[in-house]
């Protein structure tokens, strides 16, 4: 990707750059960006912007690792992306998966990792297959189409939906929600509009909560409704957090990689042929996809206890962010960062994060992003993104809203 006009110049002087707003990642090429911080600042303390408080900036691979690791020093329960973090709470704490710490975490994980087994998902996987082939087909016939809308978007809910049962017909008003909640599509939706979208997906899902207590099925829905912990049954509102976590985490992120995937092939047509040709296997091509889409930017969390890094002290209480963004670029990781290799290897990634908080949906992220690869070499010639594509206006997910291309046929 090229890096845009200016971008060295400006994060040479990280002061410069407001990673708290989200215009900065609009502006900005993220691959670009983060160089100069590993270089110059590669532990950096932000200032408080806007009377927030100010926050750490990891950007070296091998400190974002070891801050993954640490769930005893740092806690994801206060939050663990800059938006909760700098507000100081997390409604979910305690109560969802990827902000709940400590025993609590252990066991709901354990719980919720027999609904992720390969062998449990072999049917939704074979759905995300067909479906992702009709959808490739499809887009084939058009021949010029937008990825996002017409493909991308349509993917990763299924998958969910399948997985927590969500009735077909009600599956396009989550993805719109969700991509309300997470991401605002465009510097001019309003903050109030992502908080309504929330409140709709946590209302929609406490009223399939109480129809599978009544009814229950094979999904994780049922599960979760079922499951107890030390004899307890999880309450209501836990389900639901749990169950929203599995939206949040599992659609804008397959999304974000399948369209960067596009992206990527369209402007290293050389990477295409090899992966067109069978020089490299799937596997190798969507390791490297999910290192050079990173559709996760930063996570976060807060010190617990005073932490030496480097030659520098985190204070129990400041908050951290681990860009992976940077990490996935990190020169004395990756040979050649910059460079899209569709056989890298090794490909140590942190796309999926690391430690007791890894991604539990990285199996079904994998699978989305094959089953797209597959998909695209068998029906697929020449892959061209038409105009620039607009990016996502997020200062956390890295992907896009719309992207005209052009398929041609295989
Ligand atoms: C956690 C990325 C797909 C569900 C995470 C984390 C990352 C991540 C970086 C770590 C968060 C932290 O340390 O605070 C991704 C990417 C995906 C993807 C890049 C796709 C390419 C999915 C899918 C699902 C999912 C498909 C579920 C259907 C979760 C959950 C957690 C999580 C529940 C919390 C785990 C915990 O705290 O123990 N994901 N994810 N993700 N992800 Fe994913």
């Amino acid at each position: 990707m090229a890096v845009a006009a200016g971008t060295e110049a400006t994060a040479a002087d990280p002061a410069a750059l407001d990673l708290t707003d989200p215009q900065t990642f609009f502006d900005n090429d993220p691959h670009g960006m983060w160089r100069p911080y590993r270089e110059h600042n590669p532990l950096y303390w932000h200032p408080p912007k806007d009377g927030g408080p100010g926050f750490w900036v990891f950007t070296k691979y091998d400190d974002v690792m070891a801050a993954y690791r640490d769930n005893k020093r740092y806690t994801s329960e206060q939050g663990n992306v800059l938006a909760t973090l700098l507000k100081g709470e997390d409604s979910a704490s305690g109560k969802m998966l990827a902000v709940t710490d400590g025993p609590r975490h252990r066991e709901v994980r354990n719980l919720m990792m027999k609904s992720f087994s390969p062998r449990v998902l072999a049917p939704v996987v074979a759905n995300v297959k067909e479906r992702t082939d009709r959808l490739v087909a499809r887009a084939v016939e058009k021949g010029e189409l937008d990825f996002v809308a017409d493909v991308a978007d349509r993917i990763p809910i299924h998958t969910i939906g399948d997985l927590m049962g969500i009735p077909d017909a009600d599956r396009e008003n989550v993805v719109d929600w969700n991509a309300q909640t997470l991401a605002r599509h465009n510097p001019e939706d309003s903050e109030m509009e992502s908080v309504v979208a929330r409140n709709e997906i946590v209302h929609y899902i406490a009223t399939l909560v109480a129809e599978r207590r009544k009814d229950p099925g094979d999904d994780v829905l049922s599960t979760l409704a079922g499951a107890t912990i030390g004899g307890v049954p999880l309450s209501d509102d836990e389900i639901v957090l749990q169950s929203y976590s599995l939206i949040l985490g599992g659609d804008e992120s397959s999304r974000a990689s399948a369209a960067g995937t596009v992206l990527a092939f369209s402007e290293y047509p050389a990477q295409w042929a090899r992966l067109k040709s069978g020089e490299v296997s799937l596997d190798s091509a969507a390791e490297e996809l999910l290192r050079w889409t990173t559709p996760t930017m930063h996570f976060g969390r807060r010190a617990l206890e005073d932490v030496e890094v480097r030659d520098k002290t985190i204070k129990k209480g400041e908050i951290i962010t681990l860009w992976n963004s940077s990490a996935n670029f990190d020169e004395d990781v990756f040979d050649d960062p910059y460079a899209f290799d569709v056989a890298r290897s090794p490909n140590k990634h942190v796309s999926f994060g690391h430690g007791p908080h890894f991604c539990l949906g990285a199996y079904l992220g994998r699978v989305h992003l094959k089953a797209m690869l597959e998909a695209l070499r068998e029906k697929v010639s020449s892959i061209e993104v038409l105009d620039e594509p607009t990016r996502l206006f997020s200062n956390f997910g890295q992907g896009y809203s719309s992207m005209r291309a052009r398929l041609t046929p295989a």
